[in-house]
């Protein structure tokens, strides 16, 4: 009997994947190579590679526990280290810090309790800029700007909005630093059906003014059918690597990991 990779011809080859995204490489904002990482002594990535070039949207699926929220928590220094780099505009972030992280130009979105609950709309978007002196005027006009409802409810306690209002407060409060790549882990999860698509507008919105989207779906097709370039991930490895469209057609990317 074959095993997996033989039956896979699209399968990810780190080499060849590397050579069709030339262009990419040059204008490169993030490049994960052979990264080995997980919690305590506990390896739950091994050699995973990712980019993400400049202005680019890219979104990662797989199945849970496949170590895709792993991945993000590694790109922002909050897991274990165990081999590989991650470079992020050209300078070695490895390893660092999630301040040193944020100092950067990265945002980082988590997949759960990604508000503070207790404090009101506006402290949560003040805590995005805990790193500077004071907090930016226009960064917070933008952001209300961007999410009117958030000004509205700037007083509310945090807790008590609705699912969909904490996950434009986790994005504003993520976007108070201007980053140049922003990290979304689930934006859709928990949001009643009718409010998935206006999330998914909101993060294309971030991505045309500029911002790289690094995002993990569980809404994998919407989020392939939206983002530049996709990711599969499985057991903490590579996957399959292509277009968002690409990944859409494949059929074994289909029957595997799309549902049919
Ligand atoms: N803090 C932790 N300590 C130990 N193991 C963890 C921790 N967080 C996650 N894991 C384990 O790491 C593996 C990958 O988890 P991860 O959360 O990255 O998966 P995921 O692809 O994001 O899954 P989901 O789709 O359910 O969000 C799982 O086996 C999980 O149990
Ligand atoms: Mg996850």
């Amino acid at each position: 009997m074959s095993t997996d990779t033989e039956r896979d011809p699209p399968a990810y080859d780190a080499d060849v994947s590397k050579e069709t995204i030339p262009d990419r490489e040059d204008q490169a904002l993030l490049e994960v190579r052979d990264l080995d990482a997980g919690y305590g002594d506990l390896q739950i990535l091994t050699d995973v590679d990712l980019d993400v070039a400049d202005g680019e949207y890219v979104t990662i699926v797989g199945p849970n526990g496949a170590g895709k929220s792993t991945v993000m928590k590694s790109v922002f220094g909050l897991t274990s280290h165990m081999g590989g780099t991650v470079i992020f505009e050209g300078e070695d972030i490895t390893g660092r810090r999630p301040e040193e992280i944020i100092h950067e130009g990265i945002g980082y979105v988590p997949q759960n309790d990604n508000v503070f609950a207790s404090l009101t709309v506006r402290e949560n978007l003040e805590m995005g800029a805990y790193i500077l002196d004071s907090v930016p005027q226009d960064a917070l006009d933008a952001v209300f700007e961007r999410f009117p409802i958030l000004e509205e409810r700037q007083s509310q306690k945090a807790g008590t909005m609705s699912g969909g209002q904490q996950q434009m407060l986790a994005m504003g409060r993520a976007l108070m630093l201007d980053p140049s790549l922003l990290l979304l882990d689930e934006p859709s999860a928990g949001l009643a059906p009718d409010l998935v698509d206006d999330m998914f507008d909101r993060i294309d919105a971030i991505n045309d003014d500029g911002t790289a989207v690094l995002m993990v779906e569980q809404n994998a097709k919407e989020a392939l059918r939206r983002c530049d370039r996709g990711y599969v991930l499985a057991n903490g490895r590579n996957r399959y690597m292509d277009d968002g469209d690409a990944l859409l057609t494949d059929e074994q990317v289909r029957r595997d990991f799309l549902g049919g």
